[in-house]
């Protein structure tokens, strides 16, 4: 019987050696050890016909084999676990040193850049910034800014109408309004937004673009203040040395009223592409806010007085970027935006 053991044994070994994956473990379990048809399964039914003696050590040894060839099959089944694992851990491995994949941060869009510059000036000088309607009545568009009823601006070739009673703002003037009823002087306000005009789009127009206004109300303001003030406002926007000029213009709304220029930024008034030679380079209108005006709001003009000014900043924000076309600004191709941070 011992002999047979060892035999059993050999073969069992063997056959071990052979197996190379769980099924065939599983078959080679059954095969040994399984219930019904295990070899020593029927090996330990034979110990019946042995003498007591006999069966004892025969019995212990078949014993001694059978856990072996479980204790075996368990350590295979379990080194596959282990090389499977091994491999899926080398497939997946991650190099955590590697640099990781760049978010692509998105970008300002340059009139928002500029805006936001121009309203940290504006700030800067003690104003509050405002927002206001796109849409707006006749009284803001118009009447409350002194703009009598045959006014080449209230046509419906210059105005979006869109019912009776409503217009699209054509400046951002109509703020002066707001912002006036809403605080009691002194005041100081800038009030950046979108404006909306009758005009067919080209290099230097669109039906939409962006105005801020600037207003300020308080006792004893003059033309001086004015000049002062938008001199440090283009200072502040364009660098010291930056100069500006006034000349006479008509706006219904204030009374002298002048348009701003002021010195190239490019070339510093000697005359370059950017001003087109003439060394100057024009920002808006300005004045000094009409007594009519005030009036409406219910601010007397005996006792208060101040002044407004009104820039673009589609052309201004062309000029800096030396964009040749205003369209740009409102194509949002992506190509063109992500230069701009
Ligand atoms: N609103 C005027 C325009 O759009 C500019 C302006 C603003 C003029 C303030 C005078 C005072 O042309």
């Amino acid at each position: 019987m011992s002999d047979r053991i060892t035999q059993l044994r050999e073969d069992f070994d063997r056959e071990l050696a052979a197996v190379a994956s769980d099924t065939e473990a599983g078959s080679l379990r059954d095969r040994w050890v399984g219930r019904k048809s295990g070899l020593l399964t029927a090996e330990m039914k034979t110990l019946g016909k042995l003498s007591p003696e006999e069966r004892k050590t025969a019995g212990a040894k078949l014993n001694e084999l059978k856990n072996s060839v479980e204790v075996a099959i368990d350590g295979l089944l379990g080194s596959f676990a282990a090389k499977r694992e091994a491999e899926q851990l080398a497939k997946e491995r991650i190099d955590v040193t590697l640099p990781g994949r760049r978010i692509q941060a998105g970008h300002l869009h340059p009139i928002t850049l500029l805006r936001q510059k121009i309203e940290d000036i504006f700030v800067s000088m003690g104003y509050e910034i405002e927002d206001g309607p796109e849409i707006e009545t006749h009284f803001y568009n118009f009447d409350a800014l002194n703009i009598p009823e045959n006014h080449p601006a209230r046509s419906p070739q210059d105005t979006f109408y869109l019912t009776e009673h409503l217009a699209l703002r054509s400046q951002t003037s109509t703020m002066q309004i707001h912002a006036m009823q809403k605080r009691q002087p002194p005041l100081r306000v800038a009030a950046p937004g979108r404006v909306f005009r009758r005009d067919t789009p080209d290099a230097t127009h669109n039906p939409m673009f962006y105005q801020v206004e600037g207003l300020l109300i308080d006792r004893g303001i003059t033309l001086g203040d004015l000049k002062g003030t938008v001199e440090e406002f283009v200072r502040r926007l364009f660098g010291l040395e930056t100069r500006t000029r006034f000349r006479p213009s008509y706006f219904p709304f204030v009374e002298p009223g002048a348009e701003i220029d002021y010195t190239c930024f490019k070339c510093g008034g000697g005359g370059c592409r950017v001003c087109k030679g003439s060394g100057w380079i024009e920002m808006g209108g300005s004045g000094m806010v009409h007594p009519n005006v005030l009036r409406v709001v219910g601010i007397d003009p005996e006792e208060f007085s101040g002044f407004a000014f009104g820039l673009g900043l589609d052309r201004l924000c062309a000029l800096m970027y030396g964009l040749d076309d205003i369209r740009l600004l409102y194509e949002n191709d992506v190509r063109f935006l992500e230069q701009f941070s």
